[in-house]
């Protein structure tokens, strides 16, 4: 497969400049597009405060200055039981640290979220590569999206199971191929053509998930027909998986542990990546909503950077990520749009879920409507992480 040179994709830097353009259409833009966030502004942080204040030129002053990494990760949200949490928030710090290595160095957002995902991945903590839940035939099949908000070119996975970073797979297809999506045995073969070695599927596979989804196919159908009344279905029958999600059901032994990372480089560049394992006892070929563009990952530096979790069907069907990255366009701040998401997936579908949001100017969103998400931050300044927003 022939490989795309990055520089043969147009790329928005933060201050919105094409480099592909030339120098006095860029200088309209640049001031158009300065001016048009001057006052969308609805500041709240003393950064963002500094921004929507100052002159014309200050804030082209303070754009043409390098720009400050940020990156936060999450580690799935879910009603997670207080023995769990230690190891969520080790997991979640030890993906900060893989990517933010990546960001002092200078390296990319893109990068970044990459080698933070592949912590997550690596940790069977979470529902995500080894150690994921299994589906309905005992087996690990994975999703991924890795996207870049400077050219928005992305690369996505679904449905593989001989895959042991999916985001490393969507990340070559992102770098490597004119396609945006390979699922399946397409997908594990673009994987080994491009370098990966495959595994097993049962390597992919712990003892403690056997045993979960054995206790869970025994408790079926009774459980199933009782989460899909919760949920209004009149016929009691609910979508594989759907009913993990209902609140009337939380069960403290399923985690809804679908992994996410958001970035900004010195570049002022964003980048999304998500990786899953979907739901417990999903039928097989089930894609949630981690790999669908704009659903459980979204990128683009003139909006956000986007990474939700949570009960796929409901997320993809908002097209949640892009629904967010939407608002900040319109001139809301991550933190806002990111408890604005959650309100909307609960009120709209009876969503469950959570979300981290990250625009190029460095301000972030974090939000969750379950009991609990785990996630970390880390700027220049700051390093924090927690099982619920706020803390
Ligand atoms: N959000 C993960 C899934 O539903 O597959």
């Amino acid at each position: 497969m022939r490989k795309l040179p990055d520089a043969s994709v147009p790329r928005v830097t933060a201050t919105g400049s094409f480099d592909c353009v030339n120098a006095s259409l860029r200088e309209t833009f640049t001031s158009l597009w300065m001016t048009w966030r001057r006052r969308r502004a609805k500041p709240t942080s003393l950064a963002s405060l500094g921004m929507a204040i100052g002159n014309e030129s200050r804030f082209a002053r303070l754009s043409a200055m390098p720009n400050n990494p940020v990156l936060v990760v999450h580690g799935g949200a879910w009603a997670m039981p207080d023995d769990m949490v230690e190891a969520h928030i080790n997991g979640v710090r030890n993906a900060l640290a893989a990517g933010w290595r990546v960001l002092e160095r200078g390296g990319t957002a893109l990068d970044a979220v990459e080698e933070s995902v592949v912590i997550m991945e690596d940790d069977e903590t979470f529902d995500a590569g080894r150690g994921s839940f299994l589906n309905r035939d005992g087996k690990v099949q994975l999703d991924a999206l890795i996207m870049d908000g400077g050219t928005l070119r992305a690369g996505g996975v679904g449905c593989v199971e001989r895959v042991r970073n999916p985001v490393r797979a969507a990340r070559k297809i992102l770098s490597e191929s004119p396609h945006v999506y390979f699922v399946a045995e397409g997908a594990e073969r673009f994987a080994e053509e491009h370098g990966l070695e495959l595994c097993r599927n049962e390597d992919l596979v712990i003892p403690r998930e056997v045993e979960r989804l054995r206790e869970y196919q025994a408790k079926t159908p009774t459980s199933r027909a009782e989460g899909a009344r919760e949920m209004g279905h009149p016929s009691g029958s609910a979508q594989d998986g759907n009913d993990l999600f209902a609140p009337a059901v939380h069960d403290a032994a399923i985690s809804h542990d679908t992994v996410g990372a958001v970035a900004l480089d010195r570049e002022g560049n964003i980048a999304a990546a998500t990786s899953t394992g979907g739901t417990l006892n999903k039928a097989p070929g089930r894609l949630g909503d981690s790999s669908l563009i704009g659903c459980g990952c979204y990128a683009d530096n003139l909006s956000a950077a986007v990474s939700t979790t949570g009960w796929g069907e409901p997320i993809m069907k908002l097209v949640l990520a892009k629904w967010t990255a939407d608002r900040i366009v319109a001139g809301n701040l991550p933190e806002w749009a990111a408890q604005e998401a959650m309100n909307y997936l609960k009120q709209r579908l009876k969503g469950h879920g959570g979300i981290i949001v990250l625009n190029a100017q460095g301000q972030v969103g974090i939000a969750h409507n379950t009991p609990r998400m785990a996630w970390a931050l880390k700027t220049v300044q700051k390093e924090d992480a927690g099982i619920e927003r706020g803390q």
